[in-house]
Order: C-alpha cells, then structure tokens, then sequence
C-alpha cells in the first residue's frame, strides 16, 4: 500500500478496531454447540465452557441427575457431545486452592476478584436475585459477551 495522507486515518481506524476487538476478545466468548445452547440454556443462561475449567466440567457432567438440585439428566450421546464440547472450549489453569473441581462459576476466585466491587445490596436486589444470573447485569451474556460496553449494573 502506499501511503499518502488520506491513508492514514484509515490505518488508525484499522489499528483501533483491531485493539478493541482484542481487548473485548478476553471477555466475549464465541465458542458454540447447538446442543450445549439447547440442553445447557434450558433452565439458565448456557454458562460458556471458557468459564470454569475441564475438570469442573467433567465432574458436573457425571452428575447432571444431581444437578445443584435439579435433575439436568441428559441422554448417553448428547451428554458426551456437550462434554467434548465443554472440555475443548474449557478455561485455562483455575483450579481452586482445596484442589477440588469448583462447580459454580460464582465460586471462583477469578468470579469473586472481578466482582469484588458489586455491593451486597445489589446481589440480593429483586432485579438480580443471585450472583448466576448473569444476563442481570452482562445484558449480551446470551451471546457470550461479557465485557464492560455491554454491563449495565441495575441499582
Ligand atoms: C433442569 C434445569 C437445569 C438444566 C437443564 C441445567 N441446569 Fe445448570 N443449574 C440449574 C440450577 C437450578 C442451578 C443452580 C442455580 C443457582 O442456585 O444459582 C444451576 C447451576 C449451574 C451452574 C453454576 C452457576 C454458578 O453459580 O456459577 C453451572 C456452571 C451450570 N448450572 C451448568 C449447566 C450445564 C453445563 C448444563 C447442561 C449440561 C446445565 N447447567 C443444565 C438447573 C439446570
Ligand atoms: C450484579 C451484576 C452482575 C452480575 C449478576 C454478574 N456480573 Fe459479571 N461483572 C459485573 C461487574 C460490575 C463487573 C466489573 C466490570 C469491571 O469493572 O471491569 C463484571 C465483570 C465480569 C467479567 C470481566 C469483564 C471485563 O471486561 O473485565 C466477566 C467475565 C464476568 N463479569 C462474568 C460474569 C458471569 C459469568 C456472571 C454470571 C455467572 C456474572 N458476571 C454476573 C457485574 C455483574
């Protein structure tokens, strides 16, 4: 390309789009499974794998008739194809200090750092309820997008 003036503000375009879009990469996550959004979307927002690591993952797979509760009980192949699914797409390295799989994502250390700031008040308010529901406050977390342009806190 050669560069002349009218160029210029077009690179700086390209540079900010691509900047942003890897910042917000680190918080929108695309990964997708029509399965996993059926059968995981269920009965709340379909968690995506990034958040939690493989072994969480797997040990909750192994359990969905004791699921928090409910009986998430899946068939013998779709139950496999959603494992795969969240074990391929998992998050790095966040095993808890007592070296069990966390099952809740709100438990997590990384969870409780990056919310340390949402008041007490705000978790228990009637518009929030608990802490999973996500899509409270992460008002695109349906399509995986968590970062801070899409938040809106209610108060
Ligand atoms: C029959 C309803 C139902 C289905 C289907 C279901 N869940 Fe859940 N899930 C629940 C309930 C109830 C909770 C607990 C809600 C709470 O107390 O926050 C929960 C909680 C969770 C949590 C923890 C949220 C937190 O606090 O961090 C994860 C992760 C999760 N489910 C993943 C899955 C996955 C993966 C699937 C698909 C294999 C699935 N769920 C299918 C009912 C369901
Ligand atoms: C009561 C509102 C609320 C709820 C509910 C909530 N969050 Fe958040 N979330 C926040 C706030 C506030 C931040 C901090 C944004 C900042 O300061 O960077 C945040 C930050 C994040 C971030 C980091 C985003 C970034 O750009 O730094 C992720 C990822 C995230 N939340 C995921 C979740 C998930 C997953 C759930 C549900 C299991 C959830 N959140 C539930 C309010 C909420």
């Amino acid at each position: 390309m050669r560069f002349s003036l009218k160029t210029i503000p077009l690179v700086l375009a390209l540079l900010a789009s691509s900047l942003s879009s890897a910042h917000a990469g680190g918080h929108v996550y695309s990964a997708s499974n029509p399965k996993w959004k059926t059968e995981c979307g269920a009965c709340h927002l379909a968690y995506p794998p990034q958040l939690l690591p493989a072994e969480s993952w797997r040990a909750m797979m192994t359990q969905l008739d004791k699921h928090f509760g409910a009986d998430a009980s899946l068939d013998v192949t779709t139950a496999s194809e959603i494992r795969a699914f969240l074990e391929a797409n998992a998050g790095g390295n966040k095993r808890e200090a007592t070296g069990k799989p966390t099952l809740r994502i709100t438990e997590t250390r990384w969870f409780k750092h990056e919310h340390e700031e949402v008041p007490a008040r705000v978790w228990s308010s009637p518009a929030v309820k608990q802490p999973s529901n996500c899509a409270a406050c992460h008002t695109q977390a349906e399509r995986g997008d968590f970062s801070e342009r899409s938040l809106r806190v209610p108060r």
